[in-house]
C-alpha cells in the first residue's frame, strides 16, 4: 500500500512511524512533513490547506490512502478534495470538521445526542457573557467559538479576565466548571462503525504542578492504571457512538479520528471538547502501544469496511512522551537553534524513540528548532515507571538551547498511589 500523511508534527510523526513499521506499506509519503519524517517518508511540499494541491499530489504519486493529521487542513476541506478523486482518504469531510471547528456546532450535536456535556451558553455580546458567567459562578470557563489551537480556553476565578477573553473573541461558550481528572479517548470510525483506541492523558500546561499557560501539550502518557476497567465501553456506548450516530443522521458523516476530551467527575463522565484528527501528544503514546499494524486501521475507515476489522491488539506495557519545548513557547518560541543527541536519545531496541514536532533541516543537513514545541521524546516499558524512566533518560541526551520541557509527565501514575 502506497500512503501520503498531510502534515508535519510529531503526531505526523508517530503516524509515520508506525505506518513505516508496517510490512503493508510499500511507499511512505508525508507532505509536508518535517526533519524526523524525512528520515522514514519522502517529503513533498505542499500547502496542506490547498485540497486540490493535496488532490493533485496524492494522484500524481499514486497513493492507496491519504492521512490528513491536523485539524487545519481538515476544517478547510482538504478531506473532501481528496475523497471527490475517488482516492479513500483517512479524515473526516469538512462539515463533520466543525466537530472541532466550532464548539457551538459541538455543543448542538451533543444535545441532539444526549451526550453528558457541561452546560453552556453561546455568547456574542459582553452582556450575554456577563450574564452566562453569572449564572455558572466561578472558576469561569469561556471558549473561542473557532480553531485557537488549544489556546481559545480561559479557565480562571477572575471574572475580569473572563470578560476580557470573551471581548477579544467574536463569539464565545461560557460553560459550567467540570472538577475532575481528564481522559482523552480516540476512536477510529468509518461514519458507521466505532472502534475506540486506548485512553491516554494529556498534560495542557506549561509547567510542572500544572502551573502556566495552556499550551498544544508538554507530555502524555497510557495505559491510565488509574482509571476505570469500563471507562472505555462506557464512552463508546454513551458519547462516541451516539455522536457519530447524529452526524450520520444529518447527513454528514464523520469518518477518520474522533477525540473525546473527556472530564470523570463525580457525576461520571462528560465532554470537555471533540476533535476531529489524532491529539498530540497522545497520539505518540497510544500509537507507542498499538500492536496491529496501522495502514490496514486507516485503510478500512476510509472505505467504510471497520466492521470487517478484527479487534485491535494492544501491548499489555505503557508508554510515556515528553515534550521538549522551545525557548519562551508558548507566548513567544525562539526558532533556527541547533539540536544535539537525537541519535544518542534512541533505543536501538525501540524502547525510546525521538518524534519531531517543530524541526527542519539546515543547509549542512544539521536538524534545527523550528517550532514551539520541538521535539515528542518517548519511552515504552512494561510499566509506566520504566517507560518514563526511559523517556527522561532521552530527553537527558538531548540538547537544544534554552529549551524547557516539564520534570513531572505521568509522575503521579508512575507512583505507589498511581492517580
Ligand atoms: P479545550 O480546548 O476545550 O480542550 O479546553 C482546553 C482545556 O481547558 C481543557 O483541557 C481543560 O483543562 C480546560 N477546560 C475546558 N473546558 C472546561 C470545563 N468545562 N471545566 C473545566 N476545565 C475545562
Ligand atoms: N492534546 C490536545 C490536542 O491534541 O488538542
Amino acid at each position: 500500500m502506497k500512503v501520503l500523511v498531510i502534515g508535519g508534527g510529531a503526531r505526523e510523526h508517530a503516524l509515520c512511524r508506525s505506518l513505516s513499521l508496517d510490512p503493508d506499506v510499500t511507499e511512505l509519503h508525508c507532505a509536508p512533513g518535517n526533519a524526523g519524517i524525512a528520515q522514514v517518508a519522502r517529503l513533498h511540499p505542499v500547502d496542506q490547506l490547498d485540497g486540490h494541491a493535496v488532490a493533485d499530489l496524492a494522484s500524481s504519486l499514486g497513493v492507496d490512502l491519504v492521512v490528513v493529521g491536523p485539524e487545519a487542513p481538515l476544517v478547510a476541506g482538504v478531506a473532501d478534495a481528496v475523497r471527490a478523486r475517488a482516492i479513500p482518504v483517512f479524515g473526516p469531510s469538512g462539515e463533520a470538521a466543525q466537530l472541532e471547528g466550532s464548539k457551538a456546532f459541538a455543543k448542538d450535536v451533543m444535545a441532539a445526542a444526549g451526550v453528558p456535556t457541561a452546560r453552556s451558553y453561546v455568547c456574542t455580546t459582553a452582556e450575554e457573557a456577563a450574564a452566562a458567567l453569572d449564572a455558572f459562578g466561578a472558576p469561569y470557563v469561556v471558549k473561542d467559538d473557532g480553531l485557537a489551537a488549544g489556546k481559545g480556553v480561559v479557565v480562571t476565578d477572575d471574572r475580569e479576565a473572563a470578560l476580557a477573553h470573551a471581548a477579544s473573541c467574536e463569539r464565545v461558550v461560557i460553560e459550567e466548571f467540570l472538577d475532575g481528572p481528564e481522559v482523552s479517548l480516540f476512536a477510529i470510525t468509518d461514519g458507521t462503525t466505532v472502534v475506540p483506541l486506548q485512553p491516554a492523558q494529556d498534560f495542557k500546561r506549561a509547567y510542572d504542578g500544572d502551573e502556566g499557560p495552556n499550551t498544544g501539550g508538554m507530555g502524555a502518557y497510557s495505559p491510565l492504571p488509574w482509571a476505570d476497567p469500563k471507562l472505555v465501553e462506557e464512552t463508546l456506548e454513551a458519547v462516541l457512538q451516539p455522536t457519530v450516530d447524529e452526524l450520520h443522521r444529518r447527513g454528514t458523516p464523520f469518518s477518520g479520528l474522533l477525540y473525546a476530551g473527556l472530564a470523570i467527575t463525580s457525576r461520571g463522565v462528560r465532554v470537555i471538547e471533540f476533535n476531529a484528527r489524532f491529539g498530540d501528544p497522545e497520539t505518540q503514546v497510544v500509537l507507542g502501544r498499538l500492536k496491529t499494524p496501522l495502514a490496514g486501521v486507516l485503510y478500512a475507515a476510509a472505505t467504510g469496511r471497520l466492521g470487517e476489522l478484527a479487534p485491535l491488539r494492544w501491548s499489555d506495557g505503557a508508554a510515556v512522551t515528553v515534550v521538549i519545548a522551545a525557548e519562551g513557547y508558548p507566548a513567544a518560541p525562539r526558532s533556527g537553534d541547533p539540536i544535539e543527541g537525537l541519535a544518542e536519545a534512541e533505543a536501538e531496541d525501540g524502547s525510546t524513540y525521538v518524534l519531531h514536532a517543530g524541526t527542519r533541516l539546515g543547509a549542512a543537513g544539521e536538524v534545527l528548532s523550528a517550532g514551539g514545541r520541538v521535539l515528542s521524546v518517548t519511552g515504552v516499558g512494561q510499566d509506566i515507571a520504566e517507560a518514563r524512566d526511559r523517556a527522561y533518560d532521552a530527553v537527558g541526551r538531548i540538547a537544544l538551547a534554552g529549551s524547557h520541557h516539564r520534570s513531572d509527565i505521568a509522575l503521579k501514575a508512575a507512583g505507589p498511589d498511581r492517580s
